[in-house]
């Protein structure tokens, strides 16, 4: 059967990345021999405008219906109040969808495209889980006295021991598959009090897996090692803010945002894949949008479909792209978009003989 996926490319250079993930997974689909049945879902930015509508009503029933995946290429505008849209569509989806798990892979293809002294591949190869529905994303804040002087401001970071138990056993879970077997939590428990609540948990889940070993970095130290030793880490496991800004860090380690992917993932349901970057308006149909971050979402998404064959091709694909010897960068206009997406698409073929 064809999986059900929604597209939804959204703002700035969204679409123009999609269009090229889809490109290429029409193309890893007739290699490995499956179908998508893709849907174009128009909402983003332009659509708030005209209609004044950010999701029709009924919108993550209808997600949850008639989709297997979505595809996200990227929402922000500078016209609207600012992450307006950003909270209206992938906000929502996240958490409306319960897409416990932000995975971000950060792995290094090619010692070109890193900008840390003497790195290499091997040096760069670790998986980061960014919890995705709690902390300060869960839109616990509020303003008094707004505007004068004695104005205060408040945003709660909201942790609950089911939502750091299903991720921090996501993460030892992923530990068990992969070779180094090691999980670092990553989080600021001397000073965030709360956050005691992750160093317990993780205690506790951690010892169901003996085989697994456990590690502990502050976030602050965890930036600094990442950039001065990226090959201490493994699985990481970290709360939503601090995921989310440690995997940019980690996207430059790895070459930049061009290249860096996402998945927000409920096992086994509905989930949504994407970029990490933004819509970058001033890149909008300039055809020099990077779409590989894009495509190495695909790659993901296919993981997450079951298409384990897919999956495989589409990241040797990539891998091979990437670590050859003529590639310049992953900047955005050093290759044209759909240049980028047809050299990926050209490997593909290869490895489907
Ligand atoms: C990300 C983005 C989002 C986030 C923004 C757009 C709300 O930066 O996916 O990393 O903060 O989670
Ligand atoms: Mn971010």
């Amino acid at each position: 059967m064809a999986h059900r996926v929604a597209a939804l490319g959204g703002d700035g250079i969204g679409p123009e990345v999609v269009r090229e993930g889809l490109k290429v997974l029409a193309a890893v689909g007739e290699t490995a021999g499956f179908t998508c049945e893709v849907t174009d879902l128009p909402y983003g930015t332009d659509h708030y405008l005209e209609t004044g509508v950010i999701f029709p009503d009924g919108m993550m029933d209808t997600f949850r219906r008639d989709f297997d995946a979505i595809l996200l290429g990227a929402i922000g505008d500078p016209r609207v109040e600012v992450g307006l849209i950003e909270r209206g569509i992938i906000g929502a989806i996240r958490w409306d969808l319960d897409l416990f798990v932000n995975l971000r892979p950060i792995k290094l293809y090619n010692e070109r495209l890193c900008p840390l002294k003497d790195k290499t591949p091997k040096d760069v190869d670790m998986i980061f889980v960014r919890e995705n529905t709690e902390d300060a994303y869960a839109g616990m804040h509020g303003f008094v006295h707004k505007g004068s002087p004695l104005e205060v401001s408040t945003q709660t970071m909201v942790y609950t021991r089911a939502g750091v138990e299903r991720v921090v056993r996501y993460a030892f879970e992923l530990a068990m598959g992969r070779e180094r077997k090691q999980v670092t939590l990553v989080d600021k428990a001397n000073a965030v009090r709360a956050q005691d609540l992750w160093t317990r948990t993780f205690a506790e889940v951690g010892e169901e897996y003996p085989d697994i070993r456990q590690d502990h970095a502050y976030i602050d130290a965890a930036c600094m090692w990442m950039v001065k030793n990226p090959e201490w880490f493994d699985v990481a496991v970290t709360t939503n803010l601090f995921g989310d800004i440690i995997t940019d860090l980690g996207a430059m380690v790895q070459g930049g945002m061009g290249i860096a992917a996402s998945g927000n993932i409920h096992p086994g349901q509905v989930s949504m894949f994407e970029s990490i970057h933004g819509s970058a308006p001033k890149y909008k149909d300039q055809n020099k949008a990077n779409p590989i971050a894009t495509i190495a979402a695909v790659q993901m998404m296919l993981a997450h479909l079951g298409e384990e064959d897919g999956a495989r091709i589409l990241d040797n694909a990539l891998s091979n792209l990437l670590s050859g010897d003529d590639i310049k960068s992953m900047n955005a206009g050093v290759y044209g978009t759909d240049e980028l997406g047809d050299m990926v698409v050209t490997e593909v073929h290869k490895l489907g003989g």
